[in-house]
């Protein structure tokens, strides 16, 4: 067994600025600290994360974020054995703040530096405090991703499926704001869901039953959009919970699927499901997901909430299974905007072209 490996994580590729310590002894990972400076008040009164404003912001936070980060975890820098941090997908001006930072103090320091993707990070997240062994499914969802992923180790994987338009996160937000309520939407729209009734209303279910493991969320987010624009207060809460109840199906349908390919591939030693990012932490949606895993004879495991949303934790954890490994990088390596898990399937099978959600898938 190699020695206990100390990564420092930086995460700045949307709208937190994050820095973590992350101790991995004996294959087992210990956070010494993960401190998260959210900048949604910032972002709140547009709706939205307005990219100027992020990079701004991120700069003028990642220095204290890292000292606290270090202070927390009790650590001197000479502690360290390498530095690790997102170099994309995501919003670029951001990702180069923390990218940035990372190669200075690997620099100074003398220290190996690893450019962690973003989607990486959240594929290990579950790893922080379950025991997840390779290989497993993965369900990435969050507000720029959705994708089916066979993960057979750090640096290999496999896509099954992607959204063909918009991010399950992105549904959840752009509804939630329909229905007025305040971002970012999934927390708000989850909350309202709970008096809500989700029969009363019949939205529309893209590609459920349909071959392949794509998804679809336009359909609804317009269906949803146009039923909020004039609704009874009252019936608020029942929309809110038919618009989880046809995310969770959808998410559903096209996990089934993904685990008899999957399945096809690993058999019995893949049979873990695991489901990470943002919209991870929607209580709905894990229970029918988990109630999917069990159906099919998967063991089912999800991060805790403070690490299915962006966290640095899990960029200092990629970042520890990189270096075990040898995968370092270089302090020229240039942040990327774009930058699929599997660079195979998205050159061979690209599901669309530019535009927003194309920013970070
Ligand atoms: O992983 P994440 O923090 O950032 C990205 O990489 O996108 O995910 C943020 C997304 C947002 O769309 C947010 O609305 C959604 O995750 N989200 C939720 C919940 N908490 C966060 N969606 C539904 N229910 C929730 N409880
Ligand atoms: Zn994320």
């Amino acid at each position: 067994m190699p020695g206990p490996l100390t990564i420092l994580g930086l995460e700045t590729s949307c709208d937190e600025t994050a820095a973590a310590v992350v101790r991995v002894q004996d294959g087992r990972p210990q956070v010494l600290a993960s401190v998260v400076a959210s900048q949604v008040a910032e972002h709140a009164p547009y709706g939205g994360v307005v990219p100027e404003i992020a990079a701004r912001s991120h700069v003028e936070a990642i220095d204290q974020v890292i000292v606290r980060a270090m202070d927390k975890a009790g650590l001197s820098y000479g502690a360290l054995s390498g530095v690790a941090a997102t170099a994309g997908p995501g919003l670029i001006g951001g990702v180069m703040v923390g990218l940035s930072a990372a190669k200075g103090l690997a620099l100074a320091l003398g220290l190996p530096l690893m450019a962690v993707n973003h989607l990486e990070g959240h594929a290990v997240s579950v790893r922080l405090t379950e025991n997840a062994p390779y290989p497993f499914l993965l369900l990435l969802v969050s507000g720029g991703h959705c994708q089916l992923l066979s993960v057979a180790g750090v640096g290999r994987y496999q896509r099954l499926g992607t959204t063909i338009d918009d991010a399950a996160g992105e549904a959840f937000d752009k509804i939630a704001s329909a229905l007025g309520l305040p971002y970012p939407g999934g927390p708000a729209l989850e909350a309202l869901a709970r008096s809500g009734d989700g029969a009363r209303f019949s939205l529309p279910r893209a590609l459920v039953g349909r071959e392949g493991c794509d998804f679809s969320f336009s359909g609804l987010k317009t269906a949803a959009s146009r039923l909020a624009a004039d609704l009874e207060s009252e019936a608020r809460p029942h929309l809110a919970a038919a618009v989880q109840a046809a995310i969770a199906e959808q998410l559903a349908d096209r996990s089934a699927r993904a685990m008899t390919v999957h399945d096809a591939r690993y058999g019995q030693a893949g049979r873990l499901f695991v489901v990470a990012g943002g919209v991870a932490a929607n209580g709905a949606v894990k229970l029918r997901l988990k109630s999917l895993a069990l159906e099919r004879g998967f063991e089912f495991a999800a991060p805790p909430l403070a690490y299915c949303t962006d966290n640095a934790a899990m960029i200092a954890l990629a970042g520890a299974e990189r270096l075990a490994v040898g995968l370092t990088d270089p302090l020229t390596f240039a942040a990327r905007p774009r930058w699929p898990l599997d660079e195979t399937a998205a050159r061979e099978r690209p599901v669309h072209g530019g535009g927003r959600k194309g920013a970070k898938a």
